[in-house]
């Protein structure tokens, strides 16, 4: 089946790009919608319209073109906003990012109401709740359609968990939750597959190369961006996941950063089971480790300032 819409809000960036390219290759999507405010989207639109897979590629550009380009998409993935620059936190990016998100909300309010969203764009952590509150607000809010995009972490610690132990990263799976921000993500190596074994420095040393991956990345550009392509790749990962499960296949998991009151902080990241309606079942935390709940116990009121910055921008 492949009538799904999908569209990409910021298409036209370092990480909209590279996932534009990825979705083209889907056979379940019947259109892609490139949107960006600048000028040249409907370039990108023409370029990656010339790989010969069946979806439709159009770019829209410019405030007047947004509403179009969403009208009927069924999933909305939104890596539009500043990225990070050195020295620069997450947090840093609040003001910059906070009105881009709000806007995008209110057009997705107006004309995709029931699509399933990814929000990519950073701080992930308040601009979760800033989308949701818009569309509470709008009385348009079904919080198990809206999800911040936390793949990255979880592929990330595939990655080095891999590499650390000499396993294909392709078969490993260490589920990640709490936030999408330092000390707020919480690798859940206690419950990774297949089980792997270290010592507790080694541990700690992992969950901070988890923690600071961004970082890494902020850094080895050395003033030229932050992380694009393996975002762009978690990215079209997460939005794959939604549309397998809007196409009926059943038992599709993905962590991401949901409205959850199960750490008692209105959002947080857990393993889901996705269905044709956003959230299908939160599989919650499962049994955690001492140190893990330490983890989760130091997430906790970070992930509580945050969220609560988000709701504050939207009143
Ligand atoms: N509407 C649509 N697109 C926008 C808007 C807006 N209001 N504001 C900015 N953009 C577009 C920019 O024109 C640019 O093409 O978003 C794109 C962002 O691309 P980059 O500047 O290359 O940034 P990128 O590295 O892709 O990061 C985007 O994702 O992970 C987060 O922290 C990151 O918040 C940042 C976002």
């Amino acid at each position: 089946q492949n009538n799904t819409k999908v569209t990409v809000v910021g298409a036209a960036g370092g990480i909209g790009q590279p996932l534009s390219l990825l979705l083209k290759q889907s056979d379940l999507i019947s259109e892609l919608s490139l949107y960006d405010i600048v000028k040249h989207t409907p370039g990108v639109a023409a370029d990656i319209s010339h790989m010969n897979f069946p979806a439709r590629v159009k770019g829209f550009t410019g405030p007047e073109q947004l509403r179009d380009s969403l009208k009927g998409s069924q999933v909305v993935i939104i890596p539009a906003g500043l990225p990070r620059k050195p020295g620069m936190t997450r947090d840093d990016l609040f003001t910059a990012n906070a009105s881009v998100v709000r806007d995008v909300a209110l057009a997705v309010s107006e004309v995709a109401p029931t699509a399933l969203v990814g929000i990519i764009t950073n701080p992930v952590n308040s601009c979760v709740p800033i989308f949701c509150e818009v569309m509470r607000k709008a009385g348009k809010l079904d919080p198990n359609r809206i999800f911040g995009v936390s793949t990255l972490d979880l592929v990330r610690a595939s990655a080095f968990i891999g590499e650390a132990k000499g396993l294909n990263p392709k078969e490993v799976n260490c589920p990640v939750i709490g936030g999408h921000s330092g000390i707020s993500i919480v690798p859940l190596i206690s419950q990774c597959q297949p089980a792997v074994q270290f010592s507790q420095d080694e541990l700690a040393k992992m969950v901070a190369r988890i923690q600071d991956a961004g970082t890494e990345v902020v850094k080895a550009k050395a003033g030229a961006g932050s992380a694009t392509l393996s975002m762009g790749f978690a990215g079209a990962r997460f939005a794959l996941s939604l549309i397998k499960a809007l196409s009926g296949q059943s038992n599709v998991i993905e962590c991401a950063y949901v409205m959850s009151d199960i750490a008692g902080t209105k959002y947080f990241a857990t393993p889901l089971i996705l269905g044709k309606n956003g959230i299908e079942k939160n599989l919650g935390i499962g049994k955690l480790s001492n140190y893990e709940q330490e983890l989760v116990n130091k997430a906790i009121p970070e992930i509580k300032d945050n969220v609560a910055k988000g709701e504050q921008f939207v009143k």
